[in-house]
């Protein structure tokens, strides 16, 4: 039996929201579509449509700016640094597996969540066609060691290759403490290859900013959606930088999603400021 600290499972419900939204916004393949997840965009249709009349911008778009910002990072990585082998943690749903193969065929595409939704995500992806080098794990990031650790899917990877770790809607779930605690082994782990990368968005806890009350709208709801808590992490993007610095990499960048703006194609602007930030954090041997 799991023990109840690392069993997280709770939380896969929402990368079935989330997995619609790609799909809505054409970033993804009907085979990723699940009935809950479209029941979470129809139930969540009236709050989105008050936030857009209040703030100007609905859970669409604030997920949008994170995923497309997260993209470019990822093809910079590929594209500029030669990163030839990708693990996706908590990956749920997303598709960026699957669009990242069809671009690169060459990458190595390791995707991992807990046994459940990679059970499913493994199914789904079969049936949209699972291509070679491309491989869905089951990943516990509370894990220390183990098979389902971070250390274990990284391990199996090809030590002399540049390697980026990717998490996306994943790090607001835990307690500082305990995030940091992941991010440690991350760095440790990346420490194995010549240069390694992690990417991830982090919604901070910006109290002064102009949008504070839309981000404390939006903990309440994942909260109650989730069953648990969904904790804002630094109070400001030195903080971020720093805190990534002490958990063990060398190079972080804390991007703005609005810095952006004009340049991606997927990325949709908003007059208000934007709640998430993108960090690109890396490590070299
Ligand atoms: C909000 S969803 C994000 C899914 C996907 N990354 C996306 O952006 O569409 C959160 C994901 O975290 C996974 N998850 C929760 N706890 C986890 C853990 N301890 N280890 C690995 N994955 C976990 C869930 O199963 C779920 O797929």
């Amino acid at each position: 039996m799991k023990s109840a600290s690392t069993d997280t499972s709770r939380i896969s419900v929402s990368a079935h929201y989330t997995g619609y939204i790609w799909y809505k916004h054409g970033l993804s393949a009907r085979g990723f579509v699940t009935r809950a997840g479209q029941f979470a965009n129809a139930t969540l249709a009236p709050v989105n449509a008050l936030l857009r009349a209040l703030a100007g911008a609905d859970i669409d778009i604030f997920l949008l700016q994170r995923h497309s910002v997260i993209d470019h990072q990822v093809k910079e990585l590929i594209e500029k640094e030669g990163v030839t082998q990708v693990v996706e943690l908590a990956c749920g749903l997303s598709p960026r597996g699957y669009r990242l193969k069809q671009a690169y065929p060459q990458l190595r595409y390791i995707e991992g969540d807990l046994p459940g939704m990679a059970a499913r995500k493994k199914a789904l992806l079969e049936e949209v066609g699972l291509v070679e080098g491309h491989e869905v794990r089951e990943c516990n990031i509370l894990n220390a060691d183990g098979p389902a650790s971070i250390g274990a899917l990284l391990s199996d990877l090809d030590p002399t290759q540049p390697t980026l770790i990717i998490t996306e809607g994943l790090v607001n779930y835990f307690e500082l403490d305990e995030i940091r605690e992941v991010w440690s082994r991350m760095a440790s782990g990346l420490k194995a290859f010549p240069k390694g990368w992690y990417v991830t968005d982090l919604y901070p806890d910006f109290a002064e900013h102009p949008s504070y009350r839309y981000v404390k709208f939006a903990q309440k709801l994942v909260g109650l959606f989730t069953r648990g808590q969904w904790p804002l992490h630094y109070p400001s993007d030195t903080a971020i930088k720093e805190g990534f610095q002490e958990d063990g990499f060398d190079d972080v960048e804390v991007h703005d999603p609005a810095s952006f703006y004009g340049k991606l194609s997927h990325l949709p602007e908003v007059k208000i400021q934007t709640l998430v930030r993108i960090i690109k954090a890396g490590i070299s041997r």
